[in-house]
Order: C-alpha cells, then structure tokens, then sequence
C-alpha cells in the first residue's frame, strides 16, 4: 500500500510504470507461447495485454508524446515507423496479441533510452521484485520448469532494473508472497532476493518503511471501513480500534491480514 501511495505522487508529473505484484506473471498463466523472437523464449499474451492495457490508462498523454527512435515490423504489411507516437506500439499489441509481449519490450526499451535526453523522467515501481529472481510455477510441454529468464516479459523488465540507464527512479519491494517455494520463515532482502538478485540490483538504497504513523493508521482504517472491509461492529468502536492497533502494532501487512477476517 505504502509503495503505491508513494508513486501516486508521481503520476501527474511523469511517465510511470508499475508492476503490481510481479509474481502473478510467474504462476497460473493462462497462456504460454513460444516467443517469435527468440524461440527459448515464452511469450505470456493476456498478462502482456492487461498489463499494456493499464499502462495505456496511466500514461496515455506521455505516450502520445514520446516518438518512437526505429521502426518496428509486425508483419508483411504492418509496421510502426520511426518517429511514430510510441503509443502506436501499445496499440499494436492490443490488438495483434501475438505482439503484445514484444510490444512490452519494446516499449521499456524504449523508454529507458528516451530517458537519457533528460525531456522524461520515468518512475518504476515493482511489486515483489524479487519474483523476477525467484521459481515459476509453470512448466513447458516436456514437463520441465521455465526459469523467470525465460519469461519474455520478465526478461525485459530486469533490464529495467539494470542500472544502466538515468533521469529515472526504481522504487522496489521485496514481498514473501513474491518468493514462490522459498520458506516462510525467510524475510531478508538477501534471502527473498537470492545471491543473483541480490548481485544484479546493487547498488541499491535500502528504505526501511515502518508501520503506520497515527494519521496513515487513521487513514487506513477509514478506508477499510468505507470499503466493507471492516464489518463487524465492535471493529468500528473505539476500543475496537484500539485492539486494532495493539494487534497489528500499525504494521500495514499485519492490519490488512487481520481486518480480512472482520
Ligand atoms: C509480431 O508477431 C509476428 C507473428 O507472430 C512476428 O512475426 C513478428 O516478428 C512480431 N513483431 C514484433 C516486432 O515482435
Ligand atoms: C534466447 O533466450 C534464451 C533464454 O532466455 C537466452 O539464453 C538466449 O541467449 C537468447 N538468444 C538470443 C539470440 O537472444
């Protein structure tokens, strides 16, 4: 929630791409291709769709603006010409689904690169960044494990998280729910994000964030209450709320766990 709220701030301001729990990408996928670029590659359409689909929302004025730097070829006929609106590519993989996870690569390229001018400043916000260090769940027609690597989209977006490129920011969590088959107990950066994740991300600026202060508390709690989280009435009293509190001890996680059982 914290990290949300945080790039909230940033959205009228400059081109923002978020990546909302990044381990969804790695189970239960609907569809697995093979990639057209890379044949050991897998192409994952309708996470590559929705995930356009969201992004075209949020940043539409942004990608109206930016030009695409080369031509990209679709098919015989079909192309997005250099200096084309970049939204063109997110169009394009809307509606051809085949493209959708190369139209994601294309576009992160492409904004790391129309960075280095310094006319955009892009932020990055992943959800559970160490997924893309992590296992999937899913398996090729051998039965065989795929690795995140394999992954077209989860390929492109460690490039993002390369630090390599500048006029942007990376803002990460690492989340257990992200660590699919590392053991519960485990919670340390440097053990959710695995000796590779660890390596490909440094340096990085460790940000503690704790609980909530009394006011985000407040705030929280509201929220939960207008949304029907919170529906038992003696959560609504006051020294429900107190309960509340001394149980969750304003953790944001913790809060959110116990108020789904009220
Ligand atoms: C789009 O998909 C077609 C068919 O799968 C493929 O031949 C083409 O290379 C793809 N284009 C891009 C830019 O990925
Ligand atoms: C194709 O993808 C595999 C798996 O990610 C990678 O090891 C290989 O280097 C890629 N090949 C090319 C030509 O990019």
């Amino acid at each position: 929630l914290k990290l949300k709220q945080l790039l909230k701030l940033w959205v009228n301001l400059q081109p923002t791409l978020f990546v909302l729990s990044a381990h969804l990408w790695l189970k239960n996928c609907r569809e697995l291709m093979p990639s057209s670029y890379n044949a050991s590659r897998f192409d994952q359409p309708v996470e590559a769709s929705v995930w356009l689909k969201n992004f075209r929302i949020t940043n539409e004025r942004f990608l109206k603006q930016m030009k695409t730097q080369q031509k990209y070829i679709w098919s015989k006929r079909e192309f997005t010409d250099e200096g084309h609106p970049l939204i063109e590519v997110i169009d394009q993989g809307l509606t051809r689904v085949k493209n959708a996870s190369d139209s994601v690569g294309i576009v992160l390229k492409e904004l790391k690169a129309q960075c280095q001018s310094g006319t955009f400043k892009l932020v990055v916000g992943v959800d559970g960044v160490n997924a893309l260090w992590g296992q999937t769940t899913l398996r090729k027609e051998d039965k065989s494990p795929v690795y995140p690597g394999e992954l077209t989209l989860i390929h492109n977006l460690r490039k993002l998280m390369k630090n390599d490129w500048n006029n942007g920011a990376v803002v990460a969590t690492v989340t257990q729910t992200g660590s699919l088959f590392t053991p519960k107990a485990a919670y340390l950066p440097h053990e959710l994000l695995g000796k590779d994740g660890f390596d490909f991300l440094d340096p990085f600026l460790p940000i503690q964030v704790t609980g909530y202060s009394e006011r985000e508390f407040e705030s929280c709690y509201q929220y939960y209450k207008d949304r029907h989280w919170i529906q038992h009435e003696k959560a609504h009293t006051e020294d429900g709320k107190k309960e509340l509190i001394f149980l969750s001890n304003r953790n944001p996680a913790v809060l959110e766990r116990i108020c789904s059982f009220l």
